[in-house]
């Protein structure tokens, strides 16, 4: 009976479903099967059905990735062993329909799809699938249907504050297709730069770009790139606010006389797009006439946010203009500009989208709104038949964690009250990376990995929202980005090595991982920031979210021991910030972080013992925890949390009444 029962429960071990991989995003059914799919040098692809160039583009890429996540050199597609491993099946063309279904069992593995777009998605979810087992690299049998929850599923990039060369722009898109984003919205132009070539106004890239702009080859590249990989790009051209580098080229449009030089600041600036001119809408006939013909996408963004509207009060011909129509508000006025606009974008076969400022009942009802300022101007401007996308609560530039991000949802709020037809118009939203303060070298540590939160937000259902589970499947997201080319991790370590001026920086990392950047718009506050000002600093460095604060051990022994590490780090770093005029701003940020880590491990002392500590201490280290908690050097500690947790939970402490024996 006992050796039966053993024998059932090694049967039931060995039969046991091999765990579910870490899926990011999460689809839509997940049925674990017996057994795995091993992946050796044999592994093979086959293709058969429809035949697109993407899906065997895709399928060879696939490929090339699964040798660089196994070391192993695989055969190219199409070759290797017969029946081949994978089996791909895509039924026919199309460009909507994302769904696929992927089975993968230990004789091999099928992915079909009705169309090209399931293919792609599938193949990035059968990547993820293939992890180190004891018997070889494996991929868990399981049975998976999915589809998105939303058809918009973007990340905006600003290439106008800070100019990015195009490798930046690819590893990204290679990113985001992992991840199965389907929109790239490139922000083209602003303040203080025009970042694209146009041919019948060379003024444009010339005049108002430093040399920096995308040629339209370049262009075409990007967009070819991003649509093998499922990934539509909708670029967006600011106006009339956000217009100063256009003003550059053209002052003659401009609401006040020029002439105008680029921006060089970040903000909110007075140059605006004359609206009462008939010669802003020949340009903007041609402009956009060029724009339509390059970017294939039915819609294009005009911005359309944050205008001030100041020129158009002190101008005496604009206010004589809005005047003579009955207008007494700005918005009239910028709602007869977007009219205008709209039509020309009309005759040139594009759709209009802009930021919520564009909205207005007079605009036609394909017109898109993206809502930067909340659901509930998304949610109205669907009652009243617009479509639109979210990305207030995805902005990545905010310095916000995964888990902020991950629980703002398009359907929340005031969106979930509507019909359900309203809810339809509500097609998804973008993660936006605004570039203020990144660069080249900085964006992808603040794309990534959050902007995968946002990613698992709009593709899986609503109900998967488990922020633990997002951190644990994040850590493998990210991990595998690296092998696309993603700096997110890897570009750390050479930061820090410039800020140390040593390629020792075990003492700084530590340091630079229990802080974080401030958020919102703390870097703007201090005002003196440039498009020249370098970003080399510790916030730079910094990544959006301290993994030592959000990990710090429950456990009060490895508590202890991780805080005594900290408490001596100061003293390991101070010759780095002897040596480094980058590191002098970090001095009393270190001295802080130590003392604070002290305090916790004298709290954790007093914790374990039982023994209540006097009064002045603990006022000492409740002053040191407000004093370490205020941003310096544009970080703030992000252990102080922790730490005053286990102080006051200190400061709690009973004396014991002691018995008599
Ligand atoms: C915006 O952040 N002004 C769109």
């Amino acid at each position: 009976m006992l050796a039966m029962m053993r024998l059932l429960l090694i049967a039931a071990l060995v039969l046991r479903a091999a765990p579910a991989a870490d899926y990011l995003p999460v689809p839509v059914s997940v049925a674990p099967a017996q057994g795995s799919l091993i992946i050796d040098q044999s592994f093979s692809v086959a293709i058969t059905g429809y035949q697109d160039p993407r899906t065997r583009a895709a399928a060879s890429r696939m490929l090339d990735r699964l040798s660089a996540k196994t070391g192993m050199p695989l055969p190219s597609a199409g070759r290797g062993s017969s029946p081949a491993a994978l089996r791909i099946e895509c039924a026919g063309p199309g460009e909507q329909d994302e769904s696929y279904r992927l089975e993968i069992a230990p004789g091999g593995a099928r992915l079909s799809a009705p169309q090209p777009l399931g293919i792609l998605r599938g193949l990035e979810t059968f990547l993820q699938a293939v992890e180190p087992a004891p018997r070889g690299f494996s991929a868990a049998a399981v049975t998976i249907e999915d589809r998105p929850r939303f058809v918009w599923r973007g990340l905006l990039i600003d290439s106008a504050r800070h100019f990015l060369p195009l490798e930046v722009i690819k590893r990204n898109l290679d990113g985001m297709a992992a991840v199965k984003m389907n929109v790239l919205h490139w922000h083209l132009t602003d303040d203080q730069g025009f970042r694209v070539e146009v041919k019948s106004l060379p003024r444009l890239h010339q005049a108002a770009s430093d040399g920096l702009y995308y040629t339209q080859e370049q262009i075409r590249e990007i967009i070819a790139y991003a649509r093998d990989r499922g990934i539509r790009v909708i670029p967006e051209f600011e106006m009339p606010g956000h217009a100063t580098a256009i003003l550059t080229a053209f002052p003659e449009l401009a609401s006040a006389p020029g002439p105008y030089t680029l921006e060089r600041r970040w903000g909110i600036f007075d140059p605006t797009i004359d609206p009462t001119r008939e010669e802003v809408y020949r340009f903007l006939d041609t402009f956009l006439g060029e724009m339509s013909g390059l970017f294939p996408e039915p819609y294009i963004h005009i911005g359309g946010d944050e205008v001030n509207g100041k020129q158009w009060n002190a101008s005496p011909r604009i206010q004589a203009f809005m005047k003579q129509r009955g207008w007494t508000d700005n918005h009239a006025l910028q709602a007869y500009f977007n009219q205008r606009v709209q039509g020309i974008l009309k005759k040139h076969g594009k759709r209009m989208m802009g930021w919520d400022e564009i909205f207005h009942p007079s605009l036609p009802k394909d017109i898109l709104i993206h809502s930067w300022r909340g659901q509930k101007s998304l949610a109205a401007s669907a009652r009243q038949g617009y479509q639109g996308i979210l990305s207030f609560g995805y902005y990545l530039d905010h310095m916000q964690t995964a888990a902020f991000h991950y629980q703002v949802d398009p359907m929340a709020g005031d969106a979930a009250a509507l019909t359900p037809e309203e809810q339809a118009r509500i097609l998804g939203g973008e993660a936006c990376m605004w570039a203020e303060y990144v660069t080249p070298e900085t964006i992808d540590s603040r794309i990534w990995p959050r902007a995968a939160a946002v990613a698992e937000r709009l593709w899986s259902p609503a109900h998967v929202k488990d922020a633990a589970s997002l951190y644990r499947r994040l850590d493998g997201v990210a991990r595998d980005l690296e092998w696309l080319g993603l700096r997110h991790r890897s570009g750390l370590r050479p930061m820090l090595q410039r800020l140390a001026g040593s390629s020792d920086v075990d003492a700084l990392e530590v340091l630079v991982r229990a802080v974080e950047p401030v958020k919102l718009y703390g870097r703007s506050s201090s005002g003196d920031y440039t498009s020249f000002t370098p970003l080399n600093r510790l916030v730079d460095a910094a990544r959006p979210e301290s993994d030592a604060a959000r990990e710090f051990p429950r456990d009060r022994r490895q508590a202890r021991e991780r805080l005594a590490r900290w408490s001596g780090n100061h003293a390991r770093l101070t010759p780095a910030i002897d040596r480094s005029f980058l590191l002098a701003e970090v001095r009393p940020l270190s001295e802080d972080f130590s003392a604070v880590a002290q305090a916790g491990v004298e709290a954790i002392d007093f914790l374990v013992n039982r023994r209540r500590p006097p009064q002045a201490w603990l006022d000492a280290q409740l002053a040191l925890l407000d004093r370490a908690a205020r941003p310096r050097a544009e970080v703030t500690l992000a252990i102080v949390a922790p730490v005053r947790t286990l102080v006051e939970e200190a400061g709690r402490i009973r004396e014991r009444v002691r018995r008599a024996p």
